[in-house]
């Protein structure tokens, strides 16, 4: 054995009191490492960075009606916050599919699964859009699946990562992309897109007021990271309330990276193959967290209940219970809906 395996490995320290590096900064980076750092974090109300914390687990599994020896899919798999809870419900007789687009967090929570005894006579990790979930189905349960689980938008790891460009808080690469291997970054789109296009996106991704204003302002130009994005917003709603400002911030953020992910199309087409893809009484559950998102499942379950293509559908939608918006403030935007196939 050679010297450097005998001797014991050193903690590696932070660089002065302020680190700058996001992997540096939080510890709870490795929560097996650092199990009291992780739970602290969660009763601060905050989500340990490169983690998520699930939105809505009991309502979601309470929509579901998981027996054992079900089979399904989990559409978003992220940090597989839900697919475990789903797993542990289906026992070892059921099989979970879960999908994600994002080609590096999808390996580590496949990893992460593995660890935790989910081998693959009960789950698979699939890259794959959602809106091709027929194809994946098709290949594994021709008879289609008991059930179809989505949880929408981006995972927390992603929006935390400064590397990946989508916070609005850090200095990033202006990307957004959740698979970085396809399509145009953030920054390549807005230097592409022509301002009529941009206030469209504005005010159908985000229902942004000063659209017309901001779309003038932003669009044809070149960004060189988010804070310089950030900045020209400021920039073009001088003398505003900060208040009126910063939801500004986040409404161009989030409008770009609903384009740059082509979000609607996907969500479209997987509402549009979903019925074809589950059994009859098999159920679908959809989380969403913004109203563009929440009109079209709406749109696609009270049309779908309409034409016989599902038997029932949820009355209005079910929302986050008091603790947990408390404790988890991605949670307060969350709106559940349900449908059951015919
Ligand atoms: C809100 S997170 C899911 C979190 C997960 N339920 C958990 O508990 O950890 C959404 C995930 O869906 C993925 N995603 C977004 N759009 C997608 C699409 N069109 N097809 C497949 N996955 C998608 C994102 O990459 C992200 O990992």
């Amino acid at each position: 054995m050679s010297d450097e395996a005998e001797r014991p490995k050193r903690r590696q320290r932070y660089r002065g009191t302020h680190p700058r590096r996001f992997e540096e900064k939080y510890k709870e980076l490795d929560p097996a490492r650092d199990p009291e750092t992780v739970a602290k974090v969660i009763a601060s109300g905050k989500t340990p960075a490169g983690s998520h914390l699930p939105v809505m687990v009991e309502e979601c599994l309470a929509a579901l009606k998981l027996v054992p020896g079900q089979c399904g899919v989990d559409a978003t798999l992220g940090h597989g916050g839900h697919a475990v809870r789903i797993l542990e419900r289906i026992g070892a007789e059921g099989f979970l599919v879960g999908l994600d687009v994002d080609p590096l967090e999808r390996p580590k929570t496949e990893a992460r699964l593995r660890g935790l005894g989910f081998d693959g006579s009960v789950f698979e990790g699939v890259k794959s859009n959602y809106a091709g979930i027929s194809k994946v189905v098709g290949e594994r349960f021709p008879e289609g699946v008991d059930f179809v689980f989505a949880d929408l938008g981006c995972s927390s790891m992603q929006l935390d990562d400064p590397a990946r460009g989508f916070s609005f808080k850090t200095a990033g690469p202006l990307d957004m992309r959740m698979n970085p291997g396809r399509g145009l970054s953030a920054a390549e789109w807005i230097e592409r897109v022509d301002a009529e296009d941009f206030e469209k996106v504005l005010m159908e991704h985000a229902d942004e007021p000063r659209a017309g204003a901001l779309a003038g302002a932003l669009a044809g130009r070149r960004f060189g990271d988010t804070l310089e994005l950030v900045r020209a917003v400021r920039e073009a709603m001088p003398m505003m309330d900060e208040e009126v400002v910063g939801l500004a911030v986040r409404r161009v953020f989030q409008a770009v990276r609903i384009a740059v992910n082509d979000e609607f199309s996907s969500l479209d087409a997987f509402l549009r193959v979903l019925p074809g893809c589950l059994k009859a009484g098999g159920r679908a559950v959809i989380l969403t967290f913004h109203s563009g998102e929440d009109r079209r499942v709406k749109k696609a379950f009270q049309q779908g209940e309409r034409e016989g293509i599902y038997q029932s559908v949820s009355d209005g939608v079910v929302v986050a219970g008091g603790e947990e918006r408390r404790m988890n403030p991605r949670s307060v935007p969350a709106k559940l809906r349900w449908a059951v196939k015919a």
